[in-house]
């Protein structure tokens, strides 16, 4: 017995031993509250997500403050005496980013009694047919509601319907005793104006995330993407991970996926192009159309803000914005 705990024993200290090379987390890494490097700002009241990398230089400030009013200020209807800001729906589910993309930081599920869901949205799709060429696309839209359902739209046009969460509690007890509560949302869908949905349709609610350090994340290069990716666990540490491949709509080609909750975007310009045609009804040379779906006649009848509603400066304008916006530093790190 004795002979088998000092085995033991030893083999321990040898894992431990093993284990040096690597960080131990046991204390903070020098620079390590810094992470956004140089550009990490020390700022902690509620603005703290809303600044420009701190080694902006000074000629570039005003680019981010241009990019910050168009994520930040409403946009209209038109036809309407700002031609800059015009074309919003006719379905959106808000008129500005900074709506959902609170102060640039989160957003939040709808309370029990709000009339729109706002920065919560919900992606609609129905299962593929087998011969469906997904390349593209990734998903096969709802056929009446379209891939976004959108719970507002301009006068002269049927918002979607309205979406509400309710949630299911569950106690769950650990093997220690310990209790907790989980809640298990569960949406539902009211005031349907298109019609029934497919009854397969498949439901993905999404809180708008925080929109700080993107541009450090869209530059690292693919290739260290994927070789951290390690999808079949090969180095044993439980962690595995798949690289998403999606349309770039610019290269005419996939892509890594980067952006989204689920990997679904390639880039920050065409995440914001998206974001604009599907959640504020804005299109652009990017993603030229509107957010109607085929069927529905009366949006698709609506005038356009311009033939390209977001113009290729403001779309160069926002992604600049979205590139660079700070971090604020870690604090406590000890
Ligand atoms: C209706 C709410 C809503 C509006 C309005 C909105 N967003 Fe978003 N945004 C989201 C949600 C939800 C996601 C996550 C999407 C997903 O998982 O596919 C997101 C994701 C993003 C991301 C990627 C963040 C990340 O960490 O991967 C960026 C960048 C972004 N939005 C920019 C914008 C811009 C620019 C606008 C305005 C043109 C905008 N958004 C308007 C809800 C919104």
């Amino acid at each position: 017995m004795r002979y088998l705990l000092l085995t033991l024993t030893l083999a321990l200290a040898t894992l431990l031993a093993g284990c040096d090379q690597g960080p131990t987390f046991t204390e903070a890494e020098p620079g390590e509250h810094l992470s956004a490097g140089e550009g990490t700002v020390t700022k902690t009241d509620q603005n703290a997500f809303s600044l420009p990398l701190a080694n902006l230089p000074p000629s570039r400030r005003l680019d981010f403050s241009v990019g910050n009013s168009f994520f930040r200020n409403p946009w209209v209807i038109a036809p309407a005496s700002t031609d800059a800001r015009d074309g919003l729906g006719p379905l959106f589910n808000t008129n500005a980013c900074q709506n959902c993309h609170i102060k640039d930081g989160r957003g939040h599920p709808p309370a029990a009694d709000a009339k729109q869901a706002v920065s919560m949205l919900v992606r609609l799709s129905v299962p593929a047919a087998a011969d469906d060429d997904l390349t593209r696309s990734g998903l096969v839209p709802e056929p009446n509601y379209g891939g976004q359902f959108q719970d507002a739209a301009i006068p002269g046009v049927e918002p979607e319907g309205r979406v509400r969460v309710t949630y299911e509690f569950e106690t769950v007890t650990f093997a220690d005793g310990h209790q907790v509560e989980l809640r298990k949302p569960r949406l539902d869908f009211s005031n349907l104006a298109y019609g029934d949905m497919h009854p397969a349709t498949l439901f993905s609610a999404r809180i708008a995330p925080p929109v700080i350090g993107l541009g450090f994340l869209e530059a690292i290069p693919e290739a260290d993407l994927l070789a951290y990716a390690d999808p079949d666990d090969e180095d044993g540490d439980g962690i595995s991970g798949r690289a998403n491949r999606v349309w770039d709509r610019a290269a005419g080609a996939t892509a890594m996926g980067r952006f989204g909750w689920k990997a679904g975007q390639p880039s920050l310009r065409q995440q914001n192009a998206e974001a604009f045609a599907n959640d504020m009804g804005l299109n652009s040379h990017l993603v030229p159309t509107d957010s109607c779906a085929p069927s529905q006649a009366d949006c698709l009848a609506m005038p356009n803000g311009g033939e390209v509603e977001v113009s290729d400066s403001i779309m160069d304008s926002v992604l600049f914005y979205t590139r660079n916006l700070a971090v604020p530093a870690r604090r406590n790190v000890d």
